[in-house]
Parts: structure tokens; sequence; C-alpha cells
């Protein structure tokens, strides 16, 4: 959506602060030998809570009020028996709807003990996040926002993941413009808008360049032995840096 009102900031920020505390209060929740479907359950009761709709459940039907991906899954984990080992790579995903409006976001977290390539893994995916950010500006060609985020993996030694992407928001979980991509494409001759709401997302790996879908018909997967980190941010776009409404309330 496109910004026409100050109700229209409101909608947007309301929702963003609501997805931001449930991820945040998953994230600090993560422990090992607790199940994927217990970590969903709090954020799914925590949404509730705060009068807002799981946006997977609604406008897709998704198994789950979130979606909680881990090691080889990179995205649209179904939460359910899995049990959270330590080392795993775990991948929160939180979209909402409230009051009409629609914000979305995500982390990624390491269980103790955490490797080296780990740490730099998630650490060069936050940082793709932040110089992607700083791309997304009114006037400025969409496909700048690929570009940051491909050199700030390659720079990293990681490889991005070609299939999945950011995408407009605010009315809908999905709108135009769809295909914020984590890599340079030349071709896309798009510019950003001023008061555009997109949510921006690199997905950064070891091993893999794209996903597949597994047989649950949900969760998007990599290489076997692939490892995928992913952070996101639902924001406005203005003339300057950029409205993030998905901020965290503790480190800002
Ligand atoms: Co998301
Ligand atoms: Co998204």
């Amino acid at each position: 959506m496109t910004i026409e009102s100050q109700d229209d900031i409101d909608g947007v920020m309301n929702a963003g602060r609501i997805v931001a505390k449930v991820r945040d209060t998953m994230l600090s929740t993560v422990q090992p030998g607790m199940t994927t479907a217990e970590l969903d359950e709090l954020g799914g009761a925590l949404l509730e809570s705060l009068g807002a709709n799981s946006a997977p459940r609604v406008t897709y039907n998704f198994p789950g009020a979130t979606c909680i991906s881990i090691n080889e899954q990179a995205a649209h984990g179904i939460p359910g028996k899995r049990i959270i080992q330590a080392g795993d790579v775990v991948n929160i995903d939180v979209s909402a709807e409230f009051e009409g409006y629609f914000a979305d976001t995500g982390a990624t977290i390491v269980v103790p003990p955490v490797t080296k390539l780990k740490a730099r893994l998630c650490h060069a995916t936050q940082s793709a996040l932040k110089h992607a950010l700083a791309e997304a500006r009114a006037g400025s060609p969409i496909n700048r926002i690929g570009k940051a985020i491909q050199r700030t993996a390659k720079s990293h030694g990681f490889k991005t993941i070609k299939n999945l992407a950011g995408h407009g928001i605010g009315r809908s979980l999905h709108e135009e413009p769809e295909g914020i991509v984590s890599y340079f494409d030349r071709h896309d001759t798009r510019r950003l808008r001023f008061g555009q709401v997109i949510a921006i997302e690199p997905f950064l790996s070891t091993k893999s360049t794209s996903v597949t879908e597994a047989e649950d018909g949900w969760t998007l997967v990599g290489h076997p032995a692939n490892l995928s980190a992913q952070y996101e941010h639902t924001i406005i776009v203005t003339r300057g840096a950029p409205i993030v409404a998905t901020r965290s309330e503790a480190c800002g």
C-alpha cells in the first residue's frame, strides 16, 4: 500500500509494534528441548491477546500462527513436533493483521553453542538488512536493495537465496511491489515511491541459492547441509531514511 493519511501511518505502525513484540518474545523463549509447536503457541496466544490475527493463517490458511524454520529449512516452516536442539539456527517469522493493517517481521538466532560460521551468518544477514534499508528511499531503483544484499553476502563469504523475496505490504500480507529480491536484478527498472509500505527480507545462506517446497506443501528447504538466516522489517518509504515499523523495543 501507499500511505495516504495519518490513520494509514498509525495502522502500519501499530501492526508493526505487535509483530515486533511477538517476534522478540518468541526469540527470548527459544530453548533446546522445546518443540516448534510450543514456541508457536506462545506467539499465537500473544497475537490474540494483542487483538491481532496471524497473517499467514488468515491469508493462506497456514497451519500455525507463525513460521518457524530450522537449519536446512529457510522459510515457511510449519510449527510442529520438531524439537529445537543445541546448535540449531532458528528463524522466526511473524506477520499479522491488526485493525485492517498488516506488518511482517523475522529474525534468526542460534541456540548455543554458537559456531563462528553461524554467528557470522547471522551478523552478515543483519548487516545486509541494514544496508538494504539504507537504499530504500523514494525515487530509488528497487534493484539497489538486492544489490546491497548481494554485495554484503559476498563480502562475508555467503550466498543469497534467489527465489525468496521481500514485498509490498499494508492492506494485505503480500502486495505490489512483489519480488524485492536478495540479488542484483539489472532487468528490474522499478523505483520506490514516497509512502510505499514494503517488507525487506534478505536471505543469506552457506550453500543454497534456491529453495524448494518440502512434502508438507509449505516448508521451503535448501540443500540438507545448508544453513540460512533471514531478518525482516516492514518499513514506510520516505525521501530520507525509512520509517521502520517493526523495530525492537529493546535495542531500537
Ligand atoms: Co515474514
Ligand atoms: Co515477508
